[in-house]
């Protein structure tokens, strides 16, 4: 039987107080709407189809590359009604799950079971247990038996006392949505087609409604203003922790941890406080992470450490490499086996070759170092004529003297040393000494100037 995703992505987000659509905004670098999608995808859904009102063009365009079916809600008139919006595109047959764009955190796990239940049904909720329910769908139940959900305005004082909550994720047959959706009336408290009163019309049609409890709460946690996203963000990235550290990492303080994206880890990493983590990384085993480090789209095989305060982006380290403190790997770096990068020291587009080192205040930028070379404190690829970029090239075990200028396009042969404040704007044969710079003068008993007497 094929699923379909329905995900519910109409309403304004007014208490976010931004320009930015709520499903369009960041929780663990990832838009809300972004991890509900994922999440679907994982699922296999024959379709996604997407529910937008507010902000459509924004949130359409965000999401240009998914393949996922756009359906406008032009006025917000209540859950009901914005499914009932894509009935002229759900299938006939097969099940829907019912998602929300705002809650983000749902699981594969959770729907999985959802759906396990609810196709014996025809329909089935995820339910949630509060202490305080207020605001909250409430479930009524007869003999422990689901018979329908109050609207916590439109429920009596009884009904109030309910802590079981509807979380507004449902799993109903398509056959059934196109027969109840279309019968929908707004006679209640707030004067919307509520999706809720489904499950009365399930029980008036004699099914049972299923229901099924996430494993953890902020799975079904929903976003409306800048505290509940903050506060989710939290739970969503002590999850995370918890989850590597389960495969083994050493997070020295899982709260002061944040991963932006997706980590695959060997064995005994370790990694210090502060530490944020974007996109795709990979580390190897027995890497260190020092605190404060930013990490985004980069591997990092076994054995390297970094020390604190690095900043990598789209880079890639090879073993037993040591980085930083205060280094930068920008788009490109491409470090060997055993290379040190120290202090400021920044790498953009450039390949270092095996135990090669740059060890205090440079730049390499569109470089190509072999292997065993020294690259002097303050040396600079000067890789740009204001116009074009240019390459340096530098062989194996070279030495390029403190505080030279490479001017580029030029090459630095095997084994040749660069004269320690030299700007090089020739290419040096293999295995010679250049340098450039001007004469020392020597003036004897040389008088400083005096400060003038007023
Ligand atoms: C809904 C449920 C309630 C449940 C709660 C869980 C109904 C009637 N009530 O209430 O039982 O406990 O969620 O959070 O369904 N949306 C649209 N178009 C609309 C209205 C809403 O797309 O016309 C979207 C919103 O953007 C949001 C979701 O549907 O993503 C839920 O809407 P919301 O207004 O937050 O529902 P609640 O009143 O909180
Ligand atoms: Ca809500």
């Amino acid at each position: 039987m094929s699923t379909s995703v329905i995900i519910l992505a109409a309403g304004k987000g007014t208490r976010m107080r931004s320009n930015l659509p709520k499903v369009l905004q960041p929780l663990a670098g990832r838009p809300l709407l972004r991890h509900v999608i994922e999440t679907a995808k994982k699922l296999n859904a024959k379709n996604i189809i997407t529910i937008y009102g507010h902000g459509g063009d924004k949130v359409q365009q965000a999401f240009e590359q998914e393949n996922v079916q756009w359906v406008e809600q032009a006025e917000q008139l209540g859950t009901g009604h914005a499914v009932k919006v894509t009935l002229p595109v759900l299938p006939s047959d097969g099940v829907s799950l019912i998602l929300s764009g705002d809650v983000p955190c749902i699981t594969q796990e959770t729907l999985e079971k959802l759906l396990a239940v609810s196709r014996e049904t025809g329909i089935g909720l995820v339910t949630l247990t509060l202490n305080d329910a207020a605001g909250y769908g409430r479930i009524v139940r007869e003999n422990n038996k689901i018979q329908a959900i109050v609207e916590h305005k439109d429920a009596n004082d009884a009904q109030r006392q309910i802590k079981e909550i509807n979380t507004g994720i449902y799993c109903v047959s398509n056959a059934k949505l196109h027969q109840w959706l279309p019968k929908l009336s707004n006679k209640n408290a707030q004067g919307e087609y509520y999706l809720t009163d489904i499950v009365a019309m399930a029980i008036a049609d004699g099914l049972e409604v299923a229901s099924v409890e996430p494993e953890r709460a902020f799975e079904v946690e929903g976003v409306n203003d800048r505290v509940q996203l903050a506060a989710l963000e939290r739970e969503f990235q002590s999850y995370q922790a918890k989850k590597l550290m389960q495969q083994g990492v050493h997070l020295i303080d899982p709260a002061r941890f944040d991963l932006r994206g997706q980590l695959k880890v060997g064995q005994d990493v370790r990694i210090d406080i502060n530490v944020v983590i974007e996109g795709d990384c990979e580390f190897g085993d027995n890497v260190e992470i020092g605190a404060g480090c930013i990490i985004k789209n980069t591997t990092i095989a076994s054995g390297s450490k970094v020390q604190p305060y690095s900043i990598f982006d789209n880079a890639i380290v090879g073993e037993d490499a040591q980085i930083g403190p205060f280094s930068r790997l920008r788009p490109g770096a491409k470090l060997a086996n055993e290379v040190h990068i120290g202090n400021f020291v920044e790498v953009k587009n450039s390949s270092i070759g095996l135990g090669s080192k740059a060890n205090h205040f440079t730049y390499l930028g569109d470089a190509e170092v072999g292997a065993g070379s020294n690259i002097g404190a303050g040396t600079i690829t000067c890789n740009y004529d204001g116009a074009n970029k240019f390459k340096t090239i530098i062989g194996d075990s070279a030495f390029i003297g403190s505080n030279s200028s490479l001017v580029a396009p030029v090459s630095i042969g095997n084994g040749a040393t660069v004269g320690a404040g030299s700007v090089i704007t020739r290419d040096v044969a293999e295995n010679s000494l250049a340098f450039e710079r001007s004469k020392q003068v020597a003036k004897e008993n040389y008088q400083r100037p005096q400060k003038l007497k007023k």
